[in-house]
């Protein structure tokens, strides 16, 4: 039972009181997640505003919206057919990025939910979680790597893909038609891998 494994993580993280670092100070609450742990697309984006902060749900509000309709126009559900974390599971002062010794401190949580979710693709909004998650790409940009699918040998099976923060395209609309091309991408990758025809869904499920 998957589900009741990661729903007793989950549980316990959420009052667990984690006071791993200083960000323990200025949440109103620890928040682990949005959407389906039984989904095979992990989204890690980079830490909760305050409408996850108050909310205790990942990704609700501005930019959490803005992912959902991208998401939407290429058929996909957040809420169905993805799990959404964060890098931080508190919300940092003003909503700067987590510092890296946040994100390491952190890093567990973030490490048992992809054990205990198995995506097959893991999409990483924005800097913070690129370099959280692929430490050894070093002094990239964000233009040269959003778009892009890699994989790890540290997680075997899985497929990374690189977009940019939704929260960017907030503050620069002129990288939408970017993220569109990219998430049209993710459509046509998920399309020939993942989601093969009623006679072999069984053996090879999204
Ligand atoms: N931005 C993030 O990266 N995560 C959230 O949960 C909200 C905003």
């Amino acid at each position: 039972m998957p589900n009741e494994i990661y729903a007793e993580f989950k549980n316990a993280l959420k009052n667990s009181g984690c006071a791993k670092c200083a960000l323990h100070e200025g949440r109103t609450q620890i928040v682990v997640d949005r959407g389906n742990p039984e989904a095979k697309i992990m989204v890690i984006g980079e830490a909760p505003g305050e409408k996850e902060d108050l909310s205790g749900t990942a990704f609700v509000g501005r930019a959490g919206k803005m992912f959902d309709e991208i998401m939407k126009s290429v058929g996909l559900e957040t809420n169905q057919d993805m799990f959404i974390a964060n890098v931080a599971k508190c919300r940092p002062p003003k909503n700067r990025p987590p510092t890296h010794e946040e994100a390491q401190a952190c890093f567990p949580y973030l490490k048992r939910q992809i054990e205990l979710v198995r995506p097959k693709i893991i999409l990483l909004l924005g800097a913070t979680a690129l370099k959280r998650m692929a430490p050894a790409k070093k002094n990239f940009s964000m233009g040269d790597e959003t778009g892009k699918f890699f994989e790890m040998p540290e997680y075997p099976g899985i497929l990374f893909m690189a977009l940019y923060h939704p929260a960017a395209l907030l503050y620069n609309s002129k990288l939408k038609p970017a993220m569109m091309e990219h998430a049209r991408s993710l459509q046509r990758v998920i399309a020939a891998n993942f989601r093969p025809e009623p006679s072999t869904a069984q053996t090879h499920p999204l």
